[in-house]
């Protein structure tokens, strides 16, 4: 989707494709479209952050988060949800088995390397924003550890890849939804949960 303020719904959340100067603070723009959007004077909205740096929109049972990119920036808020984002813009990466070996499951390496070399950068590329997009919802940020969830499913560039296995403190793959975000220029990935009992840690 081109860069627009009109949010697109997926499922319970909407996400908000925005263009950003180059080296503008992501915050001051994302809290004056939550503003536009939950009717809030945008200088009135409370958002915390968490022990991690997770943005905390302190109102009813709203959640948001956002990620930039270049000049882009993508903004998720939910009511109900607990939600992550995250967005990336292709660029070549001549070591992804590499970078792979080092921060990803073995499962997922393996399938990364027997895909055709034009290929896998972007498959890498999915892998990567799937699961930052579920590792920023949860909180902990990359730190949790890329190879605590596996997926596979990421060699198909039309679809989010799909959650097989993760650690426990992120629940379980049933928990979670996630969707590709049609960007124009753009990888991105939105993960969400049903706000409740939080997953530990
Ligand atoms: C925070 C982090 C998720 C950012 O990833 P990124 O791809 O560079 O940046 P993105 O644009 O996708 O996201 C940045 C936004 O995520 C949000 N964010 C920050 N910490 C977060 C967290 N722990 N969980 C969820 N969202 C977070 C913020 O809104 C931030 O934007 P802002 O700084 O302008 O407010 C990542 O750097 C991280 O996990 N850091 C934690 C420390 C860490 O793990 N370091 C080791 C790196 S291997």
């Amino acid at each position: 989707m081109p860069a627009s303020a009109r949010p697109r719904r997926f499922g319970p959340v909407l996400v908000a494709d925005l263009a950003l100067p180059p080296k503008a603070a992501a915050e001051p723009a994302a809290r004056a479209w939550l503003g536009a959007e939950l009717g809030v004077d945008p200088a009135a909205l409370a958002i915390g952050r968490g022990p991690h740096g997770r943005p905390a929109l302190q109102l009813g049972d709203w959640d948001c988060n956002w990620s930039h990119s270049g000049d882009r920036l993508a903004i998720a808020l939910g009511e109900g949800v607990r939600v992550g984002i995250d967005i990336e813009r292709p660029r070549a990466r001549p070591r992804v088995l590499e970078l792979a070996d080092r921060y990803f499951a073995p499962g997922e390496t393996a399938g990364l390397a027997a895909l055709p070399e034009d290929r896998r950068a972007d498959a890498f590329l999915r892998l990567w924003c799937a699961k930052e997009s579920v590792l920023k919802a949860h909180g902990r940020g990359l730190a949790f550890g890329l190879h605590r969830l596996c997926f596979d499913g990421f060699e198909d560039p039309a679809a989010a890849p799909r959650l097989v296995a993760m650690d426990a403190a992120l629940g379980a793959p049933g928990d979670w939804t996630l969707r590709r975000l049609p960007l124009d220029g753009f990888v991105g990935m939105l993960a969400w949960h049903p706000a409740g009992p939080r997953f530990s840690d």
